[in-house]
């Protein structure tokens, strides 16, 4: 019997890129098809890999072809691993591949979710008997990582080096980020967002963003805000994160903080994310927060759930919501029956946890 072509078909381009990127991109990819074959012809990913990375660059001294974002702009999304290798330096990878993709694809929103799953012990004792849930909105198009600033500038000579690094803060790029944090707080049970500053130290920038929350926040009086220094906001994490919904925080800030919040959830290697273009002008970009581990890599041992979780966030960029939901229950089921990797405790391999996924799915099949 053949079957009938999908309704929709997805195009994704999958960049595993590095380490075990390589190995979360391959289980992703497993779930989303099993998802797919299960649907009824309803839907189907045709998937492109590109071998960018790396491995890539020490080939070919390019860590993505030349015209690759043109080639990119026609995929519905991207689907990517991890870049990073102790053979490049790590600013010269990231900055030529998942930075190019996120600045250049105007990817302004990234999503970060703070999810707690049963079965995994987190080292943060309140989890035990505290419902704990919460999203990182990281403005990603400016601030901290805006690129700006040079080096060796006035040949002063070695040991009298000067670099300069500033950060960019448009009264646009704040607002935007700012609207978006308010309007996925009106979605959740917890109308609120807490916004991440360092205004008494960084009085030019952060002043900014500080009056932009305020003149926003005006425009949700339904929603709950509070205003708190990063260093605050870093022990608010561990000591009261039940008080948290949505933190939208500047690009260093929010990468820090997400770090955090992924280890507090137990591994980094559970964390999910989404480097989204709202207007949909560009393709956006859903990953895993973590690198590319070049110490577990290869072995079999990467935990998949962060990248299995960016691939429910994905079904919902497609709006596909009730099959995101469904993987998130496939990835909780899985986690409660004790299938762990061992960052989390456990002694499954990576495959081990995807195919108890992909049961897991099965079962819940509508
Ligand atoms: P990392 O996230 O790769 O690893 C930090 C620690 O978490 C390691 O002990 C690692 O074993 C563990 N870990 C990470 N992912 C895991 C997973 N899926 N399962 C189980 N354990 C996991 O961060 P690190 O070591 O600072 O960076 C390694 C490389 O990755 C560097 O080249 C860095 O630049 C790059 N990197 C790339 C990112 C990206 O592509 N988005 C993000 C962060 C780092
Ligand atoms: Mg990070």
């Amino acid at each position: 019997m053949t079957a009938l072509p999908a309704a929709r078909t997805f195009q994704i381009a999958a960049i595993p890129a590095d380490g075990v990127g390589v190995e979360v991109v391959a289980a992703g990819r497993a779930v989303l098809d099993a998802l797919a074959a299960d649907s009824g012809g309803a839907f189907a990913f045709d998937w492109t890999e590109f071998p960018w990375g790396c491995g890539y660059y020490e080939k070919t001294g390019r860590m993505m072809d030349d015209d690759g974002l043109e080639v990119l702009k026609n995929f519905d999304a991207i689907y990517f691993g991890a870049v990073g290798w102790p053979t490049v330096p790590d600013h010269i990878s990231l900055w030529g591949l998942r930075l190019k993709i996120c600045q250049n694809f105007d990817q302004w929103a990234n999503i970060r979710p703070v999810h707690f799953h049963p079965g995994v012990v987190s080292p943060l004792r309140k989890a035990d008997d505290t419902e704990l849930d919460w999203i990182v909105v990281r403005e990603n198009s400016e601030g901290e990582y805006a690129g700006l600033g040079g080096r060796n500038f006035a040949s002063r000579g070695p040991g009298n080096e000067v670099a300069v690094q500033s950060a960019l803060f448009t009264e646009s790029g704040c607002e935007r980020i700012m609207r978006f944090a308010f309007d996925l707080a009106r979605t959740r049970s917890r109308k609120k967002v807490s916004s991440v500053t360092k205004s008494n130290a960084q009085q030019y920038g952060m002043v900014l963003w500080d009056e932009v929350f305020a003149r926003v926040a005006a425009d949700y009086p339904d929603v709950a805000t509070e205003s708190v220094l990063v260093d605050a906001m870093s022990a608010k994490f561990v000591l009261r994160p039940e008080d948290l919904s949505v933190v939208v925080a500047s690009n260093l800030n929010a990468d820090i903080l997400s770090d955090l919040g992924s280890a507090l959830a137990g591994s980094l290697g559970l964390a999910a994310s989404a480097n989204l273009n709202p207007e949909r002008r560009f393709p956006s970009m859903f990953e895993p927060v973590h690198g590319s581990a070049p110490d577990i890599a290869g072995q079999g041992l990467a935990n998949p759930i962060g990248a299995i979780g960016s691939a429910a966030l994905m079904l919902e960029h497609f709006g596909l919501a009730d099959e995101a939901a469904r993987v998130r229950h496939a990835i909780d089921a899985t986690t409660a029956s004790g299938v762990l990797t061992a960052d989390v405790g456990g002694s499954a391999k990576t495959d081990e946890v995807v195919t108890a996924i992909i049961e897991a799915l099965a079962a819940s099949k509508p």
